[in-house]
């Protein structure tokens, strides 16, 4: 019984010893990680549910991605914190393909297989070479397709595209060819770089002197070109467009109407136009009608236009009374971008009275309430279908009553964030419901409530970061003096008058 016991934990030592996964520490990690053209880095949390889950996967891979030359190796973040923080590490696990010390993050499946399959496709070449034999294929395999022209695989060019081309070859891709023939097929003269893709310009030389052309330089040309300019956006190419923080603009349009082709081709030359400085993209009016209305475009009434500040949630839709045309489209953008135009500023009325202790606050009477420099303000935004925002309405209006007798110094509000749309001075987004932001008398910055949702919490908020005094006026204390009461001046008091 010992012995066997013994031996068992003899058997996990060895297990543990024989382990293919590297454990970096600050010392070792640039001394490892930088030299391999190729290596898998898991950041983990010993207490984290899913990096547990891994181990056992990631500890097979490494054996069998040993035999191919392909080193994995691990970190632990609760030991090396600083390590971690260090190298921008936010979640666990955080899994990143290394190349000479230059990481992407790994995208494959988190299964043996996985990790297996994913690493030894990115072993690779990411940059194919290209005879004349699969040229014409190769040019229409994929949506974007970038191809060098080089004399030879040496050439700076060829430094320069493949480092592009082992960053994003996942996103696009990429071929190379020293092949005369394939020059004349595709009537370039090398050193050249040509973009080939299924949408708008199907062929497009780089078009600056190709000596000084950089990795940065290509990325950005093809990132931009990757971008069409006017593609229809839905569920799945949304996130590209929402991730690119660039002012998105959209032309809704119902799928049906005989007329769609001609609305396009109408926006077509101004999304040109201003490709880079703002994403056009045409969006199905009739399935995402409640998206146009949240653009506050407020009739079912298409073609609609509306430009949408991504950064900031502003929308500035164009006038649904007026016909759309060219001309009025490119003065709306322009003025955006100038910032000669206001954001249209959805608001309910202005209530005509105040029948509760909670401030029932509208978009139009934020910036009077909210920058009133004398109170403190404590605002909920919340959305009237949300289970959260229904729970806390009780422990809102409690709090509302127990300050109801300083609301000259402390105002406890709310808004309908699905009506109200906050105004550019309001220096924040609401991202989730409820969101609660207290702003101190005379200060401009709004503090986040992220506590628990409990009155005891929100009352002890509020004591901590109220700039005025919230002491009650004594109502029962004494009246000033009356002359009678007063001490007749004496010779015991100095002249203090
Ligand atoms: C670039 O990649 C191609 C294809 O893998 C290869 O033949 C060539 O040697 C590489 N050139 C440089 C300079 O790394
Ligand atoms: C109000 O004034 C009375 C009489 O001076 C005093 O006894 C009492 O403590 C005061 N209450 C508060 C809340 O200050």
């Amino acid at each position: 019984m010992r012995f066997s016991k013994a031996l068992a934990a003899l058997a996990l030592a060895a297990v543990a010893l024989a382990s293919d996964v590297l454990d970096l520490t600050p010392d070792t990690f640039d001394e490892l990680v930088n030299p391999e053209p190729l290596m898998l880095v898991e950041f983990f949390a010993p207490w984290c549910g899913h990096c547990k889950a891994l181990a056992p996967h990631y500890e097979e891979a490494a054996t069998v991605l040993k035999e191919k030359g392909i080193k994995l190796a691990k970190v632990n973040c609760v030991d090396e914190a600083d390590l971690c923080q260090k190298n921008g590490v936010q979640g666990y696990p955080t899994i990143r393909v290394y190349r000479n010390g230059e990481h992407t993050t790994y995208t494959g499946a988190r299964s043996v297989e996985g990790i297996v399959s994913y690493m030894t496709k990115q072993s690779l070449p990411a940059v194919g070479s290209i005879t004349t034999e699969i040229f014409n294929e190769f040019k229409g395999a994929d949506k974007i397709v970038a191809l060098a022209f080089v004399e030879s695989a040496s050439d700076p060019l060829a430094v320069e595209f493949n480092a592009t081309a082992n960053k994003h070859r996942d996103d696009y891709l990429f071929g190379m060819t020293t092949d005369k023939e394939v020059f004349e097929a595709a009537g370039v003269t090398p050193p050249a770089v040509i973009l080939y893709r299924t949408f708008d310009e199907p062929v497009t030389e780089y078009p600056y002197p190709i000596s000084s052309l950089t990795a940065d330089d290509l990325e950005n040309w093809i990132k931009d070109l990757a971008v069409p300019v006017l593609d229809q956006v839905n569920a799945e190419n949304y996130q590209a467009y929402a991730q690119s923080g660039k002012p998105l603009a959209y032309l809704f349009l119902d799928p049906s109407d005989a007329k769609k082709e001609e609305y396009i081709d109408l926006v077509k030359p101004v999304a040109a136009k201003y490709k880079g400085k703002v994403n056009f993209v045409w969006i199905d009016a009739i399935q995402f009608g409640d998206h146009a209305k949240a653009l506050n475009l407020n009739e079912a009434k298409w073609p609609g236009f509306v430009v949408q500040d991504l950064q900031n949630q502003l929308k500035y839709p164009y006038d649904q009374s007026h016909e759309l045309e060219a001309a009025s489209l490119g003065a709306l953008v322009e003025g955006f971008l100038d910032g000669t135009i206001e954001p249209s500023l959805k608001s309910q009325p202005i209530p005509d009275e105040q029948k509760e202790n909670v401030f029932e606050l509208v978009g139009r009477q934020f910036d009077d309430v909210v920058f009133d420099d004398s109170k403190d303000v404590f605002v909920e935004f919340f959305a009237p279908w949300c289970g959260h925002c229904k729970r806390l309405k009780a422990t809102w209006d409690s709090l509302a009553d127990r300050y109801a007798d300083v609301q000259d110094r402390l105002v406890i509000a709310k808004m309908d964030a699905t009506e109200n749309d906050l105004p550019p001075s309001a220096n924040f987004r609401v991202a989730g419901f409820p969101t609660l932001k207290f702003k101190k008398a005379g200060s401009s910055e709004f503090i986040d409530y992220d506590g628990d949702r409990s009155l005891e919490s929100l009352v002890a908020f509020i004591e901590e970061n109220a700039a005025n005094s919230l002491e009650k006026k004594n109502e029962s204390a004494p009246p000033p003096p009356t002359p009678e009461a007063q001490e007749p001046l004496g010779h015991d008091h100095h002249d203090e008058l």
